[in-house]
């Protein structure tokens, strides 16, 4: 393994902010800087780590409240989506745009980057040899929402087929908020317990996440089969 993931939970909304730590550089991406970019930064000082990039998986707030107190510390390049960056209209001072299948490097470590659209148009999952960090698109035995602006059931629903369909099922999934009962879980596991991967039906689908689930369940989510 060329990387460590270290996870922070942060904020009110418990966001996990991820730290992607390239071992033979002591390079680091972010994974959505929000909330308390102390703590960041005293994790990246204490383990001598430079961060050099932040990746978005959405421009929401909860996930990107942190990113200009980041950036007094850390001179770091911007990754997301062009679609994410069209939607969120925002002016970035050096964003890198992605699309989705594109790969980065952040030293010994190869990065993709999935377009998972469905939370907003220019949701990103990022995907390094065998971990998947999903942001809002997919949660542990839940998925985000679809009824903000810029949301799309439809959309969500086939991102979630692309991601169960593709990816190996022993891929680790690390979620954008601690809404379960632990932290991360096997693409497998999801698979098999959330409600949002079990259905196969598409009008199904936007009904049980626009009307049924919010009445039905609540966190933290744990595993169910429909
Ligand atoms: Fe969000």
């Amino acid at each position: 393994m060329t990387f460590a993931i270290h996870t922070l939970e942060l904020g009110p909304m418990e966001n996990f902010v991820y730290l992607i730590h390239d071992l033979s550089s002591n390079r680091a991406a972010v994974v959505d800087p929000a909330w308390e970019v102390p703590q960041l930064v005293k994790l990246a000082k204490k383990q001598n780590i430079e961060i050099t990039d932040v990746l978005l998986t959405h421009s929401h707030h909860d996930h990107i409240n942190g990113l200009n107190e980041l950036l007094e510390t850390y001179d770091a390049e911007i990754h997301l989506l062009k679609s994410e960056a069209q939607f969120w209209d925002h002016d970035l001072e050096k964003p890198t745009i992605h699309y989705g299948g594109d790969r980065l490097e952040i030293g010994k470590t190869s990065i993709e980057i999935l377009h998972t659209p469905g939370h907003t148009p220019g949701s990103a999952c990022y995907h390094l040899d065998g971990n998947l960090i999903t942001g809002d698109t997919l949660f542990l035995f839940g998925c985000g929402r679809c009824d903000f602006d810029g949301g799309n059931p439809e959309q969500m629903y086939h991102s979630l087929k692309k991601l169960g369909s593709e990816l190996n099922p022993e891929t680790i999934i690390h979620p954008g908020h601690n809404y379960a009962h632990k932290c991360s879980s096997t693409m497998a596991e999801q698979l098999e317990g959330n409600p949002f991967m079990q259905i196969n039906d598409l009008d199904k689908f936007i009904d049980y996440r626009m009307h049924q689930h919010d009445l039905e369940r609540e966190t933290p989510y744990s595993p169910i089969v429909l």
